[in-house]
């Protein structure tokens, strides 16, 4: 099929390489100047596995451009891949996805459009009627929303547990089916604000699933247990099973913070108050300014003390700072008065608050070295093959909180690091 791609974000762009790869034509579009001219020299613009690779042996079934109409002009398809910020009220900003809507007008060859960008329930029917208003009732409407995590996103497209579509024409339906041939997953067809509900409440009870292990980690920590052994069998039961019971410093990223509070500003504006969505939402929020509080309280006190930040993406793989809780965790170390130095491997956040105060070190020895203090925000590999032997005595005081319980305690504590976890009582605190 011939695929006009809107956006090419992490999701655009993941989108319109692995449609080119499981042999569809694509043509992206961005209104980046800067995104098109990288792409269009064979530069993939982000960071994510297998992403360059599928560009790359896909060129002839690729192409970029700025001009929607170019774009469209050979299209059966239109997918809109772009991002849904959150606006000043918390609720989805949708002026990009109508942008790519209006530039539409015209395209009446096509057959279907299909929205894949996270979007508040309704907005599949809102489309709609802006298509309508546009003289384009006869091209039929799909949401599709996607359910890829970076840093594994060419693989969850490639092998998902589903593929969802939100519509209520077979002629969309089709479209989908269509293009996702060769990807060995169920289709699951439903109407549209269902399948706009379901992304939102995947998101959110993945969200709630480590809120409630970080709320039962701190508990942990009080009470005598260790929460990486209470996860390990809570796990075990098929009916709860292990994934995203991994307690820390909590989540952040461009999905769970921003679709958790659209759907609890959706369900206000609905009138229903989400009392549990709210519940995970400021758990989440707490759990970093604990790890700083746990830091001030080992330290006897923030101000003057050097302190290095171990990891800055929001999760490893990527070089995504977007809600990345090390963004807070450094703002509030500087908000005490401490000086903050910071490693990561791949990140380069942006010259604004609070970095632009804080100093890039190139390795996380380097980043401890003089340090009062070394937190772990992200749980990237490279830590575990540091020469923490060495990094101990080149510390001022060796105060490490391991904030997502990545590093093994009993080696830590042997090498003589103060050495806290998240929920395991024997390292809660010092
Ligand atoms: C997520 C969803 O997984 C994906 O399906 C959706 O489409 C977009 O949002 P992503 O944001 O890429 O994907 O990251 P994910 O790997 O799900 O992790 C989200 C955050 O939760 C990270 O900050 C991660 O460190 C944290 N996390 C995850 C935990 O703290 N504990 C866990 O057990 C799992």
């Amino acid at each position: 099929m011939r695929v006009c791609v809107f956006g090419a974000g992490y999701i655009g762009l993941v989108t319109a390489a692995c449609f080119a790869d499981l042999g569809h034509t694509v043509a992206v579009r961005d209104i980046n100047p800067g995104t098109v001219a990288a792409l269009r020299a064979g530069r993939t613009p982000l960071y994510e596995p297998g992403l360059a690779e599928l560009l790359a042996g896909n060129t002839e079934r690729l192409s970029f451009t700025l001009d929607a109409g170019e774009a469209l002009r050979h299209a059966d398809v239109a997918y809109v891949c772009v991002d849904t910020p959150p606006t000043a009220a918390g609720d989805a900003d949708l002026s990009r996805v109508f942008a790519v809507v209006d530039s539409l007008r015209g395209a009446s060859h096509l057959k279907a459009v299909v929205v894949k960008s996270t979007v508040p329930v309704g907005t599949g029917a809102q489309v709609r009627t802006a298509l309508d208003a546009a003289g384009l009732r006869h091209v039929a409407y799909a949401a599709n929303p996607e359910f890829t995590a970076e840093g594994s996103a060419v693989a969850n497209f490639l092998h998902p547990d589903r593929v969802v579509v939100g519509t209520g024409d077979e002629v969309a339906a089709t479209c989908v089916s269509e293009l996702h041939k060769g990807v060995d997953a169920p289709v699951v067809v439903m109407d549209v604000a269902s399948a706009e509900m379901v992304k939102l409440t995947a998101n959110a009870l993945l969200a709630t699933k480590i809120s409630f292990v970080n709320e039962i980690a701190n508990v942990c920590g009080l009470v005598g247990a260790d929460v990486v052994e209470v996860a390990r069998a809570v796990g075990m039961d098929h009916r709860l099973g292990p994934h995203f019971l991994e307690a820390g410093i909590g989540w952040g990223g461009s999905c769970f913070p921003k679709d958790s509070l659209a759907l609890k500003q959706m369900a206000g504006n609905s009138g229903y108050t989400p009392q549990l969505l709210s519940a995970v939402i400021e758990v989440n929020d707490l759990q970093r300014r604990r790890a700083v509080q746990r830091l001030k309280t080992a330290l006897g006190g923030l101000a003057g003390a050097r302190v290095a930040v171990l990891g800055v993406t929001f999760k490893p793989g990527t070089d995504d700072m977007r809600e990345a809780p090390s963004t807070v965790v450094a703002a509030r170390l500087l908000a005490e008065g401490a000086e903050v130095r910071y490693w990561d491997p791949v990140a380069v956040p942006a010259d604004a608050h609070p970095w632009s105060s804080c100093t890039r070190m190139a390795t996380p020895a380097a980043a401890a070295d003089g340090a009062d203090a070394a937190i772990v925000v992200t749980q990237w590999p490279q830590l575990l093959d540091v020469d923490w032997a060495a990094v101990r005595p080149a510390m001022r005081r060796p105060v490490l909180l391991d904030g997502r319980n990545l590093l093994d305690p009993g080696t830590m504590v042997r090498l003589g690091f103060s050495y806290m976890a998240v929920g395991r009582a024997a390292y809660e605190q010092l």
